[in-house]
């Protein structure tokens, strides 16, 4: 680093700069003690650091909540902070609700460098040449936040860029701020005061911490980007990294034209501008909860900083995703269980969601697991009962939110990628429900579950399998087929199914005829299918598939009947 961009980086990080890690703790500590929370700082820790000094003891109590005050802390200890800050206030479930509020304001206001420090990173990153590979660069940033800065640029052949650099020395600033924060977890209760226990807080700041510390290496990010732009997904796009521009320090991907969702939230007031910018709000809000789940679910691989300005709305309708430090990963199993579970919650089947529910929240020594399950049970239901089956995007994100509560409340550790994923859907969801009331999670992304259901099915249908396991898969198989369908027709008699069909209230009634008719021909295939492939089966050891197996096509054939002299006008 020169002398000349570290001067100018030195001026510009208004806390901590430059200190040593004492000289840091001392400062956190002593703003810790102003803003009133002196008293959480254990005793002996403090006065190791700071031996000339007494603990602070505020004569009156603050006049702040400490929600305000947690969020002017941040505020004062600097970027490394505000980021902190800012990505605990994602924790659904784990904070208190007025925390998450308050935390959610800190805005990574950080000044931008300027230029002459930013072509100080590309020399030393590119080489001294580096100039010759671009045509243009904007002194102006597109943006600029604590880690990086992004300017637009040209490369020599015309292409349009955006190049991502990293403020010199932000990675020992963190690093060192990390460490402190540490400590703070382990000899402070500010724990308490977010309600929680220490090793909670720890396990929450340590994952905070080790998503913020991969977001140093850009490479990764290139990486991040073409993973996602190999993807088939119609409505998303991904930038396309230049790899013999990309560094540790610098990125270089494809500019992406068009209003950030920032922009477009910003202008939902203003119908000329959503006109002039082809805004199709009912569109882009499903596009932007089917997006997620296309690269989650079908992918396992998905852009996990769901903040609205790292999506862009493109001319020809579609959504670029640009910023790729914080992804998430999603194994074949994960995947399965997330389907399943959405599948099972629209069948109403509790006793199927239970398993996969503590397969991703793991008990711990602490944890209650009936009390678990029953509170499980009983959110399920009044989210039922409230009629918000169907789910707009907010009530989804609170439906989500209150499951991590319980999972917090409970003391089960959830799996990154699991939390990660739900934690997306919740701001997905609420920045959907922002632009559209007419989002329906369950509708209209039914298809797209079934879809990726029916993938994973035919990956698993290999020969070896079928024959292995055989005719109990298939029995196992068709019970819970058996089970949906029953659960669906009595939502279907119960009228609740026609949420799932088009049809205005007049023809309701001839909707849920035909639904029943659907299901009946279902049943009925599926009771021959059974028949035919399971014949020489035994059941319960000595009666024969077949005695029990033509009375159920029987059955069925004759359900069928009905509901069809039903759709008769
Ligand atoms: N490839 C791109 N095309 C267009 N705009 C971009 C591109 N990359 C970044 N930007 C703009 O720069 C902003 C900051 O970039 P981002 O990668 O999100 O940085 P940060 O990690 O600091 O949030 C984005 O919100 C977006 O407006
Ligand atoms: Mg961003």
């Amino acid at each position: 680093m020169t002398t000349a961009t570290h001067a100018a980086d030195t001026l510009l990080w208004s806390a901590g700069d430059g200190k040593g890690r004492a000289a840091r703790t001392a400062e956190i500590l002593l703003t810790l003690a102003r803003l009133g929370f002196g008293e959480l700082v254990d005793r002996a820790w403090w006065l190791r650091w700071l031996p000339d000094l007494h603990p602070p003891t505020p004569e009156e109590p603050p006049a702040e909540p400490g929600a305000v005050r947690l969020r002017q802390m941040f505020e004062a200890l600097g970027p490394s902070f505000v980021k902190i800050g800012q990505l605990l206030s994602s924790h659904a479930g784990a904070l208190p609700q007025d925390y998450r509020q308050e935390l959610a304001r800190l805005l990574d206001s950080t000044l931008p460098l300027p230029f002459p420090v930013i072509e100080g990173v590309l020399a030393a990153e590119l080489g001294e040449t580096w100039r010759t590979r671009f045509a243009a660069l904007d002194p102006q940033p597109l943006a600029s936040a604590s880690i990086g800065q992004v300017h637009a640029g040209t490369l020599p052949d015309g292409t349009r860029v955006a190049v991502k650099v990293q403020r010199p020395g932000a990675q020992a600033i963190f690093d060192r701020d990390f460490d402190i924060v540490r400590d703070l977890v382990r000899h402070t209760r500010l724990h308490a005061l977010l309600h929680m226990t220490r090793d909670q807080l720890d396990a929450i700041v340590s994952e905070i911490i080790g998503f913020t510390q991969a977001e140093f290496d850009y490479c990764r990010e290139a990486d991040a980007a073409r993973r996602l732009g190999a993807m088939d997904i119609p409505g998303m796009r991904a930038p396309h990294p230049y790899d013999d521009l990309c560094t540790r320090r610098v990125l270089v991907t494809e500019f992406l034209e068009g209003p950030t969702l920032n922009e477009v939230l910003a202008h939902l007031d203003d119908p000329p501008w959503l006109h002039d910018h082809a805004v199709d709000r009912d569109h882009l809000a499903r596009q932007i909860m089917r997006n997620q789940i296309v690269q989650a679910l079908r992918y396992g691989f998905f852009q996990a900083d769901p903040h609205p300005a790292n999506l862009i709305l493109m001319p020809d309708g579609r959504l670029g995703y640009v910023d790729f430090g914080i992804v998430g990963e999603l194994d074949d199993q994960a995947r399965r269980d997330i389907v399943d579970m959405a599948l099972f919650e629209m069948l109403d089947d509790f006793e199927a969601v239970w398993p996969i529910l503590v397969r991703y929240g793991m008990p711990t020594p602490q944890t209650d697991v009936r009390a678990f399950r029953a509170e499980f049970k009983e959110l399920s239901a009044r989210y039922k009962r409230e009629g918000t089956r169907s789910f707009s995007g907010r009530s989804l994100g609170f439906y989500i939110e209150e499951q991590l509560m319980l999972y917090h409340k409970h003391h089960l550790k959830v799996a990154t990628g699991w939390a990660t994923y739900l934690r997306g859907v919740i701001v997905y969801g609420n920045t959907a429900a922002m632009l559209s009331e007419k989002l329906n999670f369950m509708r209209d992304n039914l298809p797209i579950f079934q879809e990726i259901k029916a993938r994973q099915e035919l990956s698993d249908l290999t020969l070896e399998r079928a024959w292995t396991e055989g005719v109990l898969r298939q029995g196992y198989d068709l019970q819970r087929s058996l089970r949906a369908l029953a659960v669906l027709l009595r939502r279907a008699e119960e009228g609740e199914l026609t949420l799932l069909t088009d049809e205005g209230p007049r023809s309701e009634q001839v909707g849920n005829a035909r639904l029943r008719a659907a299901v009946w021909t279902a049943l009925l295939l599926l009771a021959a299918w059974a028949t035919v492939t399971l014949r020489g089966a035994l059941l319960f050891g000595s009666v024969s598939w077949l005695t029990v197996g033509l009375p159920a096509v029987a059955a069925c054939a004759w359900g069928l009947a009905v509901s069809l002299r039903r759709l008769r006008p």
